[in-house]
């Protein structure tokens, strides 16, 4: 049993095999937070603040007289007014405009089966702690789930309408835990389309720390991730926390030091210009945050990241499973392609390992570049010279499988969609619709939208033999407003979407159950658990020079596994960089996801062609590691560094993949030595590319010392066989 109540001193102790998260009633009747850490025992006690001498702090009385400062309480959830003065989780309006709600505890109950979240991704399994409390004319129901293999706490909250009048859910986060006064730092990722996911630290110091997204969507500006750790805490030493919303959408994590030190962590779905209107017997259900733990360090937290997304995110068919490895036409072609061309490129690869073809962008309506034809989902056989079942036959016959982008959440102005619908944009009234990438976000609050993309798209994927599709999404929103909500709801558009876009996945994927999804947004904008639910993998970044892609992996890798990161090999020059670089560089990188080749493999050399059966055969090799296997970052290529290394460790520790890149090439370099991490210290394990056995405690201690070839952008990758 992970949920334990211990009803003499009324706290909840959730566990796990390492992990302890505590929280109880506490004299006041207030749910206090305890604790969040590594396993302790079942005695804590509270640290309920009585009068210390602190001013300015309001003060409560128990039955004997005893005098509380109830500001300083961490608590599980907060609300403003009732004498907490920092960041809220749960911020509710009644009808007679009183924001205040004063949480009393009502009960509880432990589920066997975890529930499912209404209209929501989330974590599958785990034993759920649900704690309910009231709030005037509401009901406010926290969730936890507990893995007793992990250390993962998930949490979210629901709020149930009880009385006659509307409520306004003005905030309601997923999550709310306190650390105790020590010297935090937090870690995040920010970036852009293009240099996503790139890391980033900060002290915490007195004030409010939030990293968030007002775009929509989870966006590359910052990820919805945040990992707060110590001065000491390193890749693979010291305590870590790491905080991950699954959700697609705006959000906001922010950390607050409080004047007594503590931190307060707390986030989830933005409230940026949010406000939901709640009838009588309704519910509103918040994202899901997953919370981790660990004594081991960013990586340790990254593993317990990893397994939880590839166990109980991503939908089941894939849990465990070899991906397709892919040729993508884009990067080769952009929007100019023939048959012919596609056919060559095709042929080119066919019988090399590579096994699926993906046509990208311009295959349909009129879309000879990104100005027309977004939402006409029917082939333009003009442009393909012919239709599409004569390039799947053509593809089949080289014995490949075939995939197809899309972007069905978008309409261009110049479409016959549009023409007909021009409602059915996401628009302010009385203002021109702001367009990005010359395209409209479609209305997906609107059944009848969700409907009709459904049922087209739907009826493509059904009338042809399509295995994979490319889900993109390439603008951020921008227009906080339906045509289709009533003027009190329009605050409620940014998330509706949302819920749409949640429900249009649905709707496709269900009724497609063979075909592998992956998703896209210019590249690695909406890269988060939300979408991971629905596809097991994203397309990581636009950019793909391989010392950039270098830095977006190693930034991807502290919460989502590599088997969720979709990577390709493109061209040298990079189109985007110029920078040169070796083909097996670009694939030891790209192989270190779930792999492709995205280039004009017409104008590959002979020698680099039959590189390629040489990469995959390798590369299925150590499948099994991009699925299954323990990460230990252990060089981050930022700063001072100039080396990339990353080790996978298969979980039985039999073998591990050590994958290094050198930056740049510099003279007189001080010497690179590398120590291994996670293999067991008394196997011996030979690296055939060293042609040295040792034991793994040798290999950890003593270090590799990397041979690499002069030049930058220079790669080698290290395998450890147990013997
Ligand atoms: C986005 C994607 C690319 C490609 C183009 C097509 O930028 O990230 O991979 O699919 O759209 O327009």
């Amino acid at each position: 049993m992970a949920i334990f109540y211990d009803e003499q001193s009324k706290i909840f102790y959730l566990e796990s095999k390492e992990t302890t998260y505590a929280f109880g009633i506490n004299k006041l009747g207030i749910l206090e937070h305890l604790y969040f850490g590594k396993r302790v025992g079942r005695d804590l006690v509270f640290t309920t603040y009585s009068e210390k001498g602190r001013s300015h702090a309001v003060y409560v009385f128990d039955e004997d007289g005893v005098k509380y400062d109830i500001t300083s309480i961490p608590k599980e959830i907060e609300t403003p007014y009732a004498g907490d003065y920092y960041e809220p989780s749960l911020i509710l309006e009644y009808a007679n405009g009183s924001r205040r709600s004063d949480l009393v505890f009502e009960g509880y109950e432990i589920l066997k089966e975890k529930p499912k979240l209404d209209g929501l991704p989330s974590l599958r399994y785990g034993e759920t702690l649900a704690i309910k409390l009231r709030a005037k004319t509401a009901k406010v129901i926290l969730y936890y789930t507990v893995y007793e293999e992990s250390s993962v706490i998930a949490r979210s909250m629901k709020i149930e309408n009880t009385g006659d009048d509307n409520i306004r859910v003005n905030r309601a986060y997923s999550f709310s835990f306190s650390l105790p006064n020590r010297d935090w730092k937090a870690l995040y990722l920010a970036g852009g389309a293009g240099a996503e996911t790139q890391v980033k630290q900060t002290t915490l110091d007195r004030g409010i720390f939030t990293i968030d997204s007002k775009r929509g969507i989870s966006s590359a500006s910052m990820n919805p991730f945040m990992a707060i750790g110590l001065p000491e805490t390193s890749e693979n030493a010291g305590i870590a926390y790491g905080v991950n919303i699954i959700y697609s959408g705006s959000h906001a994590i922010s950390a607050e030091r409080t004047p007594m030190g503590i931190v307060r962590v707390t986030g989830g779905l933005s409230d940026f210009d949010f406000s939901w209107k709640l009838e009588p017997g309704e519910t509103f259900q918040s994202p899901e945050t997953v919370l981790v733990f660990s004594d081991k360090g960013y990586s340790g937290m990254s593993r317990e990241f990893h397994n939880i997304f590839r166990n109980a995110l991503i939908p089941k068919r894939f849990v465990k499973k070899s991906r397709p490895i892919v040729i993508n036409n884009w990067e080769a072609t952009r929007f100019k392609f023939t048959m012919e061309k596609l056919r060559s490129i095709v042929e080119t690869v066919a019988g090399t390992g590579i096994d699926t073809f993906v046509l990208d962008d311009g295959w349909f309506g009129k879309r000879e570049d990104e100005t027309s034809g977004l939402g006409d989902w029917f082939v333009n056989e003009e442009k393909m010279e012919g239709t599409l079942k004569d390039l799947i036959d053509f593809t089949h016959e080289k014995g490949m499988r075939f995939g197809l982008w899309f972007e069905p959440e978008m309409v261009n102005r110049d479409s016959d969609l549009y023409r007909a619908h021009p409602e059915w944009a996401l628009r302010t009234p009385d203002e021109e619709p702001v367009e990005a990438r010359r395209q409209l976000m479609l209305d997906l609050t609107r059944e009848e939208v969700r409907e009709y993309l459904a049922t087209t798209i739907n009826k493509i994927i059904r009338d042809h033999e399509i295995d994979y599709v490319k889900w993109d999404c390439n603008r951020d929103l921008a227009e906080g407003y339906s045509l289709a909500l009533p003027v009190d709801r329009q605050k409620e558009t940014y998330h509706r979407q949302i819920l749409g876009l949640y429900d249009l996945f649905e709707r496709i994927v269900d009724a497609n159950p063979d075909v592998l999804f992956e998703g896209c947004s210019s590249g690695g904008s909406r890269f988060d658990a939300g979408v991971l639910y629905y596809f097991p993998q994203i397309w990581t970044s636009d950019q793909t020079d391989a010392p950039a892609r270098a830095k977006i992996q190693y930034g991807t890798s502290f919460v989502y596994p590599f088997s969720s990161m979709s990577c390709h090999v493109t061209e040298s020059p990079n189109r985007r960089a110029k920078h040169i670089t070796k083909l097996y560089a670009r694939a030891d990188l790209a192989h270190m996801g779930a792999t492709g080749y995205e280039l004009d493999t017409t104008k590959m050399t002979e020698e680099e062609l039959e590189e390629i059966p040489k990469q995959i055969a390798a590369y299925k090799a150590d499948e099994d590691l991009v699925f299954d296997g323990d990460i230990y970052r252990l060089n981050a290529p930022f700063g001072d560094s100039n080396y990339f290394a990353i080790q996978v460790v298969s979980p039985d520790k039999k073998k591990a993949k050590l994958t290094v890149m050198k930056m740049l090439e510099n003279f007189n370099e001080p010497e690179l030595r590398i120590f291994p991490e996670g293999l067991d210290a008394d196997t011996v394990y030979e690296v055939a590319e060293l042609e040295t056995s040792m034991t793994g405690a040798s290999w950890m201690n003593f270090g590799i010392y990397p041979q690499m070839p002069q030049g930058d952008f220079e790669t080698k990758v290290y395998r450890f066989i147990a013997k």
